[in-house]
């Protein structure tokens, strides 16, 4: 290098540990009992496990399969089973949710008698994208947290679990990536936080996080394009379409990793998308803890969450593992995409 001076910028890590970060907010809340506190503490000392492994995937042995498949039939890699337990497990032992829903799990995960006083549901997707472990790319843990429905003192229920994502107290997902970051949102903004190996602890980085209304990226598996609506092939061909002053052509990001690719489109805005198409008409994410917390999340970032029909959100759920076509991100970018698909444009 030569000429002027470079200054290699600090750790950006203003001194907020997400564990004060909670602290605050239930300070806030009058009468709040720390239970959501503790719930959190739990997930978070999850993950923590989760990435202490996610690192070293190489050298221990966790890369590769289960030789099993779950209840969608899809393959289980030993990370998803890891990951899976170290949730359960841990959340299990703080005694504050009633009942709790996994990807990895055919039926509900029923909790021990001890805590049938706990108020809180817990629904999860312990690693998304586990296709990418064994290439060294992203991933991701996903969270969505809601009150109990069923009476205190019971077991929780399929009803508790069953809530549109318009109930949900909390939500957030953890990126594994190049630094392992979390984001979460209790109603009162979407917060970033990202993890400090030397100290064990997640400090914020990005508070208040908005999405811009319009981004420039879309993120979409082409390889499916001859199967899609015809609308949304021509919402494709659009974005692709250079027109001067329209910010068209967009370019194309897509890691298979939703966490992954959520994050991206929430902090540079822009447009993820799994359709529903002619081989999967109601397409391959699932509603309660994969689109419904992002949704929640991008939506209290300002964005918008639309399946198609109308706001994920406002969804009442049928069944555990649900799927649902999924049109998340910036709110102007959302409105064109779900418009070419009705026929409207
Ligand atoms: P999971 O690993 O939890 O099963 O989720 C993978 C999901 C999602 O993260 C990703 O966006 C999508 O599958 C990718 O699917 P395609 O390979 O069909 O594009
Ligand atoms: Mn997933
Ligand atoms: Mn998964």
């Amino acid at each position: 290098m030569s000429g002027g001076s470079y200054t290699l910028a600090g750790p950006a890590r203003p001194g907020t540990s997400l564990a004060y970060h909670i602290l605050e907010r239930q300070r806030a809340i009058p009468g709040a009992s720390g239970d959501f506190t503790e719930l959190f503490q739990q997930i978070t000392l999850a993950t923590k496990t989760i990435h202490s492994l996610v690192r070293r995937a190489g050298l221990v042995n966790v890369i590769g399969s289960t030789g099993l498949t779950n209840v969608q039939g899809e393959i289980v890699q030993k990370l998803d089973e890891f990951a899976n337990q170290t949730i359960i497990k841990s959340v299990e032992a703080g005694g504050h949710v009633c009942v709790m829903a996994s990807e990895e799990n055919d039926e509900l995960i029923p909790v021990p008698p001890e805590s049938h006083g706990g108020k809180y549901v817990l629904l999860f997707d312990p690693l998304d994208g586990s296709g990418n472990i064994d290439v060294n790319a992203s991933i991701g843990t996903i969270f969505a947290i809601y009150r109990r429905r069923s009476p205190v003192g019971g077991p929780g229920t399929l009803d508790d679990v069953l809530q549109p994502g318009r109930d949900m107290v909390a939500a957030g997902y953890v990126v594994y990536g190049s630094s392992m970051m979390l984001v979460y949102t209790a109603g009162r903004g979407v917060h970033g936080f990202t993890y400090d190996p030397t100290v064990g602890e997640y400090f914020l980085s990005h508070e208040n996080i908005r999405i811009p209304d319009r981004g420039d990226t879309y993120s979409i598996n082409e390889g499916n394009y001859h199967r899609w609506p015809e609308g949304l092939r021509r919402w494709v061909d659009w974005i692709k379409t250079p027109e001067a002053g329209s910010g068209r052509p967009y370019s194309a990001r897509y890691i298979g990793a939703m966490v992954a690719d959520l994050h991206r489109t929430l902090l540079r805005g822009g447009i993820f998308v799994y359709p529903g198409d002619v081989k999967r008409p109601e397409g391959k994410l699932r509603l309660l803890y994969e689109a419904n917390p992002l949704a929640f999340i991008v939506e209290a970032a300002g964005g918008a969450a639309s399946d198609g029909r109308g706001a994920v959100l406002d969804v009442v759920p049928t069944s555990l593992h649900q799927r649902t076509p999924l049109f998340v991100g910036s709110r102007l970018d959302v409105a064109d995409c779900v418009a070419f698909l009705r026929g409207e444009r």
